[in-house]
């Protein structure tokens, strides 16, 4: 279906003349960021690690959204050089950047046998994976948030997005994540990166919302729970049957939450965290 952008909205959500940067843009919830804000007016800058899947991930916003305007650069959040760069860019290209949203990730996904990319025991969990995970989910969001939340604070305006995750309040349940047909030494696990990650997230928001609270800047987080894909229907009964909602979220589901966070509907609201997990962390 063929939405146009640019429909009336609240004016609190109206994000016309607004420009947003995502990064890992083109990955399955940048793309739904961007078709969220270009919903409500915004402009966006898409970026992620490459070129083709960001070329890929415009395709699919415009088949959404024909008249979206989207800037679409290359950027590795680990890589201060490559994110001033981008701010260089967008300082030649006059836009000053009014929403920031820290999405990348190298996440531990479930796939359609049941095994976990990214996933690791906790004995055995190697530094190097550590060192990578936490570079792109937790570094990364430091370091964008130093590149762009200043020249926010310097205008006296800006929101900063950090996508965490509904175990940024709970710890994975490791059972879910069981295979049946493999010995308990060799059972997969949730990363511990994962935890470790996306519950720093929320002190990281905590603390830039404090940081910058006066100089208009906010920062928020949301924390989504898991996304049906393609993983194994034996994962997903058993982490649907942890959830009051009796099911795993749709890619859509985030959308008006982002639109919230992003826009002035939220703007007496900074150093928060919203968890739409269809209720799994009231249990
Ligand atoms: N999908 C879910 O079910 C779910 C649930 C809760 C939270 N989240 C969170 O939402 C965010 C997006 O998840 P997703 O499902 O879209 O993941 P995804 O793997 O589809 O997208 C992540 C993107 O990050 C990019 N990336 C990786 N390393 C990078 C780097 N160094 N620099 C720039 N970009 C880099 C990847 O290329 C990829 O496009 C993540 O923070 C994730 O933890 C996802």
């Amino acid at each position: 279906m063929t939405v146009q952008p640019h429909k009336p909205l609240p004016a609190a959500f109206d994000l016309n003349g607004k420009h947003a940067l995502i990064t890992g843009g083109a990955g399955l919830l940048g793309i739904e960021h961007a078709c969220a804000l270009v919903e409500t007016g915004a402009v966006i800058v898409l970026t992620d690690l490459d070129e083709n899947l960001l070329d890929q991930a415009v395709i699919e916003i415009r088949s959404r959204f024909p008249e979206s305007i989207i800037h679409s650069w290359k950027m590795d959040v680990t890589d201060k050089a490559s994110i001033l760069s981008v701010s260089e860019r967008l300082r030649e290209s006059d836009i000053d950047l009014d929403i920031l949203i820290n999405n990348a990730a190298i996440d531990s996904k479930v796939d359609e046998h049941g095994n976990i990319e990214n996933g690791g025991r906790f004995e055995d969990f190697e530094l190097d994976d550590w060192q990578a995970q936490v570079d792109v989910g937790l570094t990364g969001a430091f370091l964008c948030s130093q590149v762009f939340g200043p020249p926010m604070a310097v205008r006296e305006q800006g929101v900063i997005l950090n996508i965490a995750s509904d175990l940024s309040v709970i710890a994975p349940d490791q059972r879910i994540y069981r295979q049946e047909d493999l010995p308990e030494n060799e059972q997969q696990k949730k990363a511990v990166t994962y935890s470790v990650i996306k519950t720093g997230l929320l002190g990281l928001t905590r603390y830039l919302a404090a940081y910058w609270g006066e100089q208009g800047v906010r920062v928020n987080a949301l924390s989504p729970g898991g996304i049906q894909t393609s993983q194994s229907d034996a994962f997903v009964t058993r982490l649907t049957n942890l959830i009051p909602a009796g099911r795993m979220a749709r890619k859509n589901e985030y959308a008006s939450a982002v639109q919230f966070l992003c826009s002035d509907a939220s703007q007496f609201m900074t150093g928060q965290n919203i968890v739409m997990d269809g209720g799994r962390s009231i249990i």
